[in-house]
């Protein structure tokens, strides 16, 4: 989960760079490591590919087609989702909200 906090903050900040190539990295990582927490947590799974990875994959579609347009609303949506299984998971004191600073040191080749 300290990996999907992070690949979800510099999935933001890579598509407000434009840097889509790296934003559709951290979308195919945060699956990854999504599927590595299922297997930890069988009773959890499918709610979690009812609800959370169809926005994930709405979101890989954004990345892939480059829609900065479409990119706020389904970064909101996928913020929703994470909160939507903290509070299922009994953790709703971990509250996700957009990332205000950057913390990596990556900002793309064009930048
Ligand atoms: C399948 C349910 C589930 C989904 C989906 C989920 N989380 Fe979590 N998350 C948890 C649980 C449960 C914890 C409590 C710690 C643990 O058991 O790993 C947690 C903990 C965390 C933590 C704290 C990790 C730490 O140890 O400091 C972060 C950060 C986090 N989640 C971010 C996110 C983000 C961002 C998303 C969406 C991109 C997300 N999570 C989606 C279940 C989920």
């Amino acid at each position: 989960m300290v990996e999907i906090g992070y690949r979800y903050g510099e999935l933001y900040w890579g598509a407000n760079d434009g840097n889509w190539s790296y934003a559709d990295y951290q979308v195919q990582k945060i699956r990854l490591a999504l599927e590595n927490a299922l297997e930890r947590r069988p009773k959890r799974r499918a709610s979690t590919e009812s609800t959370f990875v169809p926005v994930l994959n709405e979101m890989a579609r954004v990345v892939q087609e480059h829609d900065s347009a479409r990119f706020g609303e389904t970064f909101e949506k996928v913020t929703a989702a994470c909160n939507a299984c903290h509070a299922a998971e009994e953790v709703p004191s971990f509250y996700v909200v957009a990332p205000q600073a950057r913390t990596s040191p990556i900002r793309g080749e064009s930048n």
